[in-house]
């Protein structure tokens, strides 16, 4: 039993007299981990929901305190040896996956430095390193002149970026300072961040204001809208070509009717920004940033780029062409705990112009003093980490270099499952993949066969301007086809989760070669360093033989109904 006294309680926060002690508990912390990267078995604990929430059901907050060894016991038993192993090689189904080992002996070093990045009263060296791993990146993006950087890299008055909790709050800062910018402060009125939005658009003759983006935004930019005062409802969607990325010229029409509704008179729209995405969260395509970035010129929008999953490619010379246009960006959004392999969560916000952060400053006067360096001044977060750390190091350690093999690596593997999906006789491609996201479902031969006749029929009679009642009979067939499509892939899903050999994950969107109709996919993200060609071709064959199972036993007679 643990004495209760401040003695015991003290002793917990100095470090040990000899440096055993804590290498003590740090083995056995390190042994614990080992374990779980290296035990064999299934990707997720077969334990029941169920049964995690009766283990988590203790409603009476622990006053005794126990020994470390007990509680480290604890987390093993309950916690470690029922989490989910997203570094396995046949887990190629979300974009959190396997990362380096040394990250973690990294995140030990910032939660034994405990500095706080909002001042640097408590994040002395870590504020300056922080400032250069920004201007890095900054350079990888926007690739101004050296000199540009030379002055600015350590400038305290400016910040070409933040370090910020997630790809949704660097989103939020892009598009806080998008809004801000958009009604700023003149003799008469203090601003938008002063006087609110109602005010804001009293003052500047508008009845609402919009962002665009096309409707593979991510959600985090619905969220923004909410937050922003502006409304969710007025983060418009603009739809999307066949490849998934947004359509320019519908974009550019809409823009073009709110200028000639706010010419004459009314009701009039700001448009505060037009986000391009590089690339999109279900299916990884990359926006025609040039093109976006042209009319948000044109309209005088700011324009925000959402790499949140696409960035980090930018680390690698060959890749950039991918994302030609983002240099004429105004903000980008990139997340480290997705292409630069650090654990969640670590979003990053970069600005072209570093005084744009500007219309985010705050000061106190306990911290954050108006002429200190304190990076927190230009922040929508208070307290934050020293997580800049972490893709500091991993840049350094791995290098530009490495990256190139990684992200090789990762091209390498979608082209090869693309391959074997294509070839196979029972499942089809549903996405043109650029960025490591490929979509595909399971469809036995016989039904693929029939669904392409009702498909062609329908595309070719659309294109001729037929309309009658055959071709709304065939379309008709096709919907209710791709509903018994939808059901047995959720099945097969359920199975692949059941089986627990590998994972990818399931979604549903609208599907542009079905004619926008709702299409079960499942989404393969091959990023992982240990993945092999070997081991997708596994992957997909159990696929295969669990589909195949399910289709026979549940699924051929209804398809049989339908006579083609
Ligand atoms: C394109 C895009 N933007 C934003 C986000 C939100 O990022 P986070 O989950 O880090 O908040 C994601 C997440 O997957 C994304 O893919």
């Amino acid at each position: 039993m643990t004495p209760t006294n401040m003695e015991h309680i003290k002793k917990l926060f100095i470090m040990p007299n000899s440096a055993d002690k804590f290498h003590e508990f740090g083995n056995e912390l390190l042994d614990l981990l080992h374990s779980f990267f290296t035990e064999k078995g299934g990707i997720h604990s077969s334990i029941q929901l169920g049964d995690l929430e009766k283990i988590f059901s203790n409603t009476e907050m622990p006053s005794k305190p126990q020994r470390l060894t007990e509680v480290l016991y604890e987390i093993k038993t309950k916690v470690i040896a029922h989490s989910v192993k997203v570094g396995n090689p046949y887990y190629i189904g979300h974009m959190t996956s396997a990362i380096p080992y040394f990250i973690i002996l990294l995140e030990m070093i910032i939660a034994a430095l405990n500095q706080n990045q909002v001042k640097i009263e408590t994040a002395k060296a870590s504020t300056f390193l922080e400032r250069e791993f920004i201007a890095w990146m900054h350079r990888l993006i926007y690739q101004l002149p050296n000199k540009f950087y030379k002055k600015n890299i350590q400038s305290k008055d400016i910040a070409l970026g933040n370090m910020v909790v997630d790809g949704t709050m660097a989103n939020l800062t892009a598009l806080l300072v998008a809004r801000n910018k958009a009604f700023p402060e003149t003799k008469d009125f203090g601003g938008v961040r002063f006087e609110g939005i109602h005010e804001a658009y009293k003052h500047y003759g508008y009845d609402r204001s919009v962002i665009f983006v096309s409707k593979r935004g991510h959600y985090s930019l619905d969220k923004v809208g909410r937050i922003l005062g502006i409304g969710g409802n007025n983060v418009i969607k603009i739809p999307i070509d066949s490849n998934n990325k947004m359509d320019t010229k519908i974009l550019e029409a809409r823009c073009d009717e709110i200028e000639k509704a706010n010419m004459a008179g009314g009701p009039r729209t700001k448009i505060i920004a037009i986000v391009g995405i590089a690339g999109t969260t279900e299916t990884g395509n990359i926006d025609d940033l040039e093109e976006i970035g042209r009319i948000a010129d044109k309209y005088g929008a700011h324009f925000h780029v959402d790499a949140a999953w696409g960035g980090s490619l930018l680390l690698v010379d060959k890749y950039r062409d991918m994302f030609k246009g983002i240099e004429k960006s105004d903000s980008v959004t990139i997340d480290a705990h997705k292409l630069l392999y650090a654990p969640p969560s670590l979003g990053m916000i970069y600005f072209r112009d570093g005084s744009d952060a500007k219309h985010l400053m705050h000061t106190s006067n306990y911290i954050i003093r108006k002429d200190s360096f304190d990076i927190g001044r230009f922040s929508v977060e208070g307290s934050r980490p020293f997580s800049s750390l972490k893709a500091w190091a991993t840049i350094k350690i791995i290098g530009r270099n490495g990256f190139k093999l990684i992200f090789d690596h990762a091209f390498e593997l979608t082209s090869s499952l693309k391959k074997i999906i294509v070839e196979h006789d029972n499942f089809e491609a549903m996405n043109e993949p650029e960025l490591f996201i490929f979509n595909y479902r399971f469809i036995p031969k016989e039904v693929h066969e029939k669904i392409k006749v009702l498909r062609d029929r329908v595309s070719s009679a659309w294109a001729n301007g037929e309309c009658g009642k055959e071709v709304e009979k065939d379309a008709e067939e096709l919907e209710k086809m791709n509903i018994v499509l939808n059901d047995l892939n959720i099945e097969l899903h359920k199975s692949i989760r059941e089986e627990d050999e590998s994972f990818v994950s399931r979604t549903m969107f609208d599907i542009p070669k079905y004619f926008y109709q709702n299409c079960v996919i499942l989404r393969a993200i091959t990023i992982n360093p240990l993945t092999t060609e070997g081991i997708l071709n596994e992957i997909i064959e159990h696929q295969n033989e669990l589909g195949m199972k399910i289709f026979k036993k549940h699924f051929a007679r209804k398809f049989k109904k339908f006579k083609i």
